[in-house]
């Protein structure tokens, strides 16, 4: 029967009863106190959008049982060290009205998505219902690249929203890579006019032999402007952006526009072909400030605790190859390139520390030694994040295996070209964020779980939906469900029902496996 209210991700707690809420133009929405005003104006909006009802918003507790009233027991949220909230909340839809409360003000978010989906499906007359909620992890994020191919402002804060209807708090946007750089620095003005521009693109799979390219310039980046929009559009459903410059690889289109940053002088070219690319910063003392110099203007225009500085894949060939470099190493006295791509990590991280934010990286910054302050997201699988995590280090799980929504979600005789891998449905919705080695206080380290969307397959935004749903709302079901509530059938039959609603919202599903 609770099934039937279909909420994705599932609840903790639900039981129903005969009561049913009627919104109508009578109806008004009152937040108990201002900090709960900004989810009462959430949920008036979407009221509207789906109801085309545009109810009255009030401040204060005198309501009656035709109305709305939101409201929480701490009228500020309290953040825990890593800039994260308790989200518990309780709806209840009885004969006494529509109650939507939270314990902090982050909650009545997340009940609001609750109250939207029993909308999307029931329009104006509410099922009775009494819900106990809260979630398992409170990193729950979804990442997007917005490099390899750039999204615009509109599609980004649509893959937000739908990431807010899944209750994920967390959008990572990867905003550099060898193939564009999408946002500005005043100290470097190329980094938009230069290397946010690619002269082509490569066509077909990246190993498909003899290459072929098209001719047709790929470029975009988002304004200050933009971004605070963004930023200012997650905040208003409760989501983190986590903002993404990766270094020291990665970062051959930043290259092109500042040569001096590389190793060689080279100016390559914004990169027109997947792969990783042997171009990787200079770590000297230049190179290292302008980095620190962009890092401030990052965190001028992102607000949330943490700052993403990448540390994957970077090639080590130009370091070897470089006089310089093997001199600045033995400045550093680091005795292996990878330990230099830690002090190089390590400097970033104090950098982050010292503006009183906090550094996290993937997984490859443990390799030469992982800085003191900087967390870890496990993407190679959990390896590094249960060595992080022993270590008494923060980390999200964001294993390829589980998470890489870049991957085939089917045959690839059938699904468009992609990357590669095959992380099904299923796998998705499997996935248990917390690896048993752990002990209940290593445990404690792992903050939560991600889901991936790199986009050197995924030119538009119509594929960015096929790609993402269904298997983000099984992610989010793994990252907010209790370990002992996994039941995939169930799953599939809410499916139903939930699917409807997202066409409703114009996203794009792939098929959904009707059996196990
Ligand atoms: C990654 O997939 N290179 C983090």
């Amino acid at each position: 029967m609770e099934n039937s209210f279909a909420i994705v991700p599932d609840v903790k707690k639900i039981t129903s009863n005969s009561s049913v809420f009627s919104v109508s133009s009578q109806t008004k929405v009152f937040a108990d106190n201002s900090s709960s005003l900004p989810a009462a104006i959430l949920l008036a909006h979407y009221i509207q959008n789906i109801t085309t009802l545009a109810l009255p918003i009030r401040e204060g507790e005198s309501v009656t049982p035709q109305d709305i009233l939101l409201s929480t027991e701490n009228s500020e949220n309290v953040l825990d060290q890593n800039g994260f909230t308790d989200e518990t909340y309780t709806l209840s839809i009885d004969d006494s009205g529509c109650h939507l409360s939270a314990l902090y003000p982050m909650g009545l978010f997340r009940g609001v998505q609750v109250l939207r989906q029993l909308l999307s499906t029931h329009s104006t007359n509410l099922p009775g219902c009494h819900i106990e909620d809260s979630p398992r992890f409170r990193w729950r994020g979804v990442h997007l690249d917005v490099s390899r191919h750039f999204f615009d402002e509109e599609t980004v804060c649509r893959f937000i929203d739908a990431a807010a209807y899944h209750r994920l708090n967390v959008v990572h946007l990867h905003l550099t890579d060898d193939q564009g750089w999408r946002m500005p620095i005043d100290a470097f003005p190329r980094l938009t006019s230069v290397a946010s521009k690619r002269e082509c693109t490569v066509l077909g799979h990246q190993h498909t032999r003899p290459r072929t390219y098209n001719d047709q310039p790929h470029e975009g980046f988002y304004t200050k402007e933009q971004i605070q929009n963004i930023v200012e559009f997650a905040a208003q459903r409760g989501v983190h952006i986590l903002p993404e410059i990766d270094m020291p690889g990665h970062m051959q289109a930043a290259i092109t526009a500042y040569p001096e940053w590389g190793c060689t002088q080279e100016k390559p070219g914004v990169r027109c072909s997947w792969g990783i690319s042997q171009h990787i910063l200079n770590p000297n003392e230049s190179t290292m400030k302008a980095m620190e110099t962009i890092l401030d203007e990052v965190m001028e225009l992102f607000p949330w605790t943490f700052i993403h500085i990448g540390g994957d894949e970077a090639h080590k060939y130009q370091w070897d190859e470089s006089r310089e470099v093997q001199e600045r190493m033995a400045e550093l006295g680091a005795t292996s390139e990878e330990e230099l791509q830690s002090r190089f990590i390590a400097r970033m991280a104090n950098h982050v520390a010292s503006r009183g934010r906090k550094a996290i990286g993937w997984d490859e910054i443990l390799e030469g030694g992982l800085a003191e302050n900087a967390s870890v997201m496990s993407w190679r699988g959990e390896e590094g994040g249960i060595e992080a995590a022993k270590k008494g280090h923060d980390v999200v799980m964001a294993p390829m295996q589980s998470t890489y929504f870049d991957h085939y979600q089917g045959s690839p005789e059938t699904e468009p070209l992609g990357i590669g891998g095959l992380t099904t449905l299923e796998k998705a919705y499997m996935y248990n964020p917390l690896p048993q080695s752990l002990s209940p206080e290593e445990s404690r380290f792992v903050m939560g779980t991600q889901a991936q969307l790199w986009t050197e397959y995924i030119p538009n935004s119509n594929h960015l939906d096929y790609m993402t749903y269904p298997r983000l709302c099984a992610f989010a079901e793994a990252a907010w469900r209790e370990s002992e509530k996994v039941d995939y059938p169930a799953f599939l039959e809410r499916m139903q029902i939930h699917k409807k609603r997202m066409e409703e919202l114009g996203i794009q599903f792939a098929p959904i496996p009707t059996t196990t």
